[in-house]
Formats: C-alpha cells, structure tokens, sequence
C-alpha cells in the first residue's frame, strides 16, 4: 500500500468518506494506493455505519497525529478544539493535512498555513466551502491567472432552505425554521446558520483564496436572515427579486486597496443566476478578468458530496506525493503572508430596499424624499400598495448610496412624527 491516512472523526463526513475510499469500482485508479490506517473517535462502541478492518479504529487520536506511519491526516471531526490542536501537531509532525473544517480555518488559518510551509506539508480544504462543490481548487489553480473583481455566494443550504420554503409557501421565518428542525434540516441550535457565521467562515476562506492575502474574521460583515419577514419577501417578488442570504467579497476601492467582505439578506434581481438556486443547493459566482462570469453550483453538504470533496484533495495529495522532487507546488500550498484591508461596512456603496410604516397622512412621502435628498440618497422606486391596520406601508429602493449615508437619512427620518417604524431595511444586489 502507498499512502497511509489517519482520519479524525467518523461521523457524518468521516463515515462518508470511508465508504467512498472503500467502494473504488469505477472510480480514479489511484485510490488503490489509498489505506485507511487508522480512525479516531471518541467512543468504540457506537454502531458505525461503515466496517473497518480490526485495530484501525481508536480513541487515542493524539496517537494518530504522532504516528510515523501517517502520511495524510484528515481532519472531518469538526469544532474548534481539539481539531486546531491535533491538526497543528500533525503538521509539526510532517503530516499533509486534509480538512473540512471552515470554522476552524477561518480563525486560525493564519497560524495553521505558517506552520505548514514552515514543515513543507500541505493543507487541503476543498470539503471547508459548498460541500461537495469544486471551488477552492479553481480558485487555486484554473482560475488564479485572473484578476477577480467579486466571488459572490450562496453557501449556507440551511437558510437557503428556509428563505426558499418561505418564499414558496408565503410562511413565516419561525413556522419554517421549527419545520426545517423537525425535518432535520436545521440544528438544534441554528445560530451558526441563521445568523451568517457559517457563511462569515466560507466568504472569508474564499476571499483569502480569491484576493491573495488573509482575512481577519471578525473583519466580516455577518447579518442572518431571523428579521427577514414574509412581507419582504412579497414586495421583493412584486418588485422583481428574490431575496437570498448572499455571502460577498468585493474589490471595494478603484485603487483594489480594500476589499468588503460580508454575508446578509440581499434582495437579487429575478434575472440573476444567484436568484435561482433554490432549497439546500449552494453556488458560487466567480467574477474576474479576463475570464467574465463562472458559477460553480451544487449539493453543499451531506454525507456523499462532502466526501467527495475530501477524497478528491486525499487523491490530490496522493498524486503530488508521487511526482514531486523537492519544494511544495505554489497552486496548491498558500503563499501569501499579509492580510486584506476590509472597509468598514459604512463605506459600502449599495441600493437599499426600505419598508416604512407611516401614518396616513399628507405629504409623508415628500418629507421621507428631503430626508433622502439631504444625504444624497436617491430614490429608484417608491411603492405603496398596503395598510397594516392604521399605518400606511412605503417602500423604497435606492440608487447606489453610501451606507452611512444611507444610515444618516434613517436616524433624521425616524426623528420625524409621520414615521411609525422602519421594520426592515436589506441591501439590493
Ligand atoms: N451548515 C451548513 C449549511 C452545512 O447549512 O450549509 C455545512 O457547511
């Protein structure tokens, strides 16, 4: 046998990616000099929905990531810790990493990729953003000759799911979330999801990869989908879009010296490729030059295409192993050191959707209008059809404005005594 793996963790990911290493038939040669070594868990007496020959499975996971005979670790268990500790032991230990884990890339990235050009291994990460969808290998390698303008994503199943049913079903955020819980859709404890965290780790990820530097997280703009209401999402459609929770990174100055980077609720044009991707499905459209517009679509979690991402980087390394002389191929290790300058969120340019609940009375429309015009805000449409009892609903979008100047208007038009509420405000693509 040629290469040995030391895989951490059998739960969903892990047992998936056994099954797939086990069953070769028809699939790339090379997998046969793949072993399946050794598997840490935490418990051997759970029933496993694989079988594993007697001695590879153990709970001394720390054996794993010391263990000689390991060429591959592949880290699918998960967390924060101990996964960032086991896989930065492994490294130490000149082990190549294979790893699904966006979150713990996305914070500790920086530490993890230094310490692995320091012992010249590799950490792949292909299963880390849409699942099963090839987006970080293009971003490496067949894209990198392009200068990339936007990578711009759909990369949450969860809350494209849920946006999906309510759009589909009229219902509100909370009748689905419960729904998707009850079916197995969403978490327990969904904040990862519904929030945007999720996403915060996948845009940062690829937008290290599509900008060439490294991402502070907490530089990232992260807004979830709870205050996206069923009303919203009627006067979007009437108004030609849908609304998606996009995950986006930008080049945001002419000079290319900032970047914005940042996950909310978007209302997107009913014509725009993101607008159709539906249900649990991710996609990712790439912008660059002089390539123009690519977008990667697919399954972007479960068991069978999440492990079909972390086979094909295990068969990846495999190759470069078996081929390569000294040094680590630059398209596929990271070599970059700086991290991107992020302009703070009040620096977006944007449209603006708008909902305002007013009284009815004359000349609230041209007092919202001054309120605009004194920050520059300028106004694309201004619709109102409803009543929510006594109070009147107005709805606007913007031309591109400012944020903050944007936010300024807000502030001077809640000071007015015509205006009820603003319950909602989301950003157009
Ligand atoms: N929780 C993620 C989602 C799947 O809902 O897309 C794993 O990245």
């Amino acid at each position: 046998m040629g290469v040995k793996l030391g895989i951490l963790g059998l739960g969903t990911v892990g047992a998936g990616t056994v099954k797939l290493l086990q069953d070769r038939t028809g699939r790339h040669p090379l997998l046969q000099e793949i072993e399946i070594y050794r598997v840490g868990v935490r418990s051997l007496n759970r029933p496993r929905a694989v079988e594993l020959s007697a001695g590879v499975l153990t709970t001394d996971l720390e054996a794993i990531v010391s263990d000689p005979e390991v060429d591959i670790v592949v880290e699918v268990m998960g967390g924060l810790e101990p996964a960032r500790s086991l896989i930065l032991k492994a490294i130490s230990n000149g082990k190549h990493i294979v790893t699904a884990n966006k979150a713990a890339i996305a914070r500790f990235g920086a530490e993890i990729f230094t310490a692995a050009n320091q012992a010249g291994v590799y950490v792949m990460l292909e299963a880390a953003v849409g699942g099963g969808i090839p987006v970080i290998q293009p971003l490496k390698q067949s894209l990198s000759v392009n200068r990339i303008h936007a990578v711009t994503g759909i990369v949450n199943g969860t809350t494209n799911y849920i946006l999906t049913r309510m759009q589909t079903e009229g219902s509100n955020f909370s009748d689905v979330l419960a729904d998707a819980q009850r079916l197995g859709y969403a978490e327990a404890d969904p904040t990862a999801d519904v929030d945007g965290l999720d996403a915060g780790d996948k845009i940062a990820i690829l937008a290290s990869l599509a900008f060439g530097g490294r991402i502070h997280l907490e530089d990232v703009y992260c807004e979830g989908i709870r205050q996206v209401s069923k009303t919203d999402i009627a006067y979007a459609e009437k108004l030609g879009f849908v609304i998606k929770l996009l995950a986006v990174a930008k080049r945001q100055t002419s000079d290319n010296s900032q970047l914005s980077v940042r996950v909310h609720p978007t209302l997107v044009p009913q014509t725009h490729p993101l607008a159709s991707i539906n249900g649990v499905y991710n996609a990712i459209l790439v912008e660059g030059e002089p390539i123009g517009q690519v977008m990667f679509f697919g399954p972007g979690a479960g068991a069978g295409p999440t492990a079909s991402a972390v086979s094909s980087d295990i068969l990846n390394l495999v190759a470069t192993l078996k081929t390569s002389t000294a040094g680590l191929n630059p398209l596929l290790a990271c070599g970059h050191h700086h991290y991107c300058q992020i302009a703070p969120i009040a620096e977006l340019v944007t449209r603006f959707y708008a909902r305002f609940l007013t009284k009815d009375q004359s000349g609230v429309i041209g007092k919202l209008g001054t309120c605009f015009g004194n920050y520059g805000v300028s106004l694309e449409s201004v619709v109102q059809t409803g009543f929510q009892g006594e109070l009147a609903e107005i709805v606007v979008v913007t031309h591109d404005v400012r944020e903050g100047d944007f936010r300024q208007a807000l502030a001077e038009i809640h000071t007015l005594e015509a205006i009820d509420s603003i319950p909602s405000l989301l950003r157009v693509l």
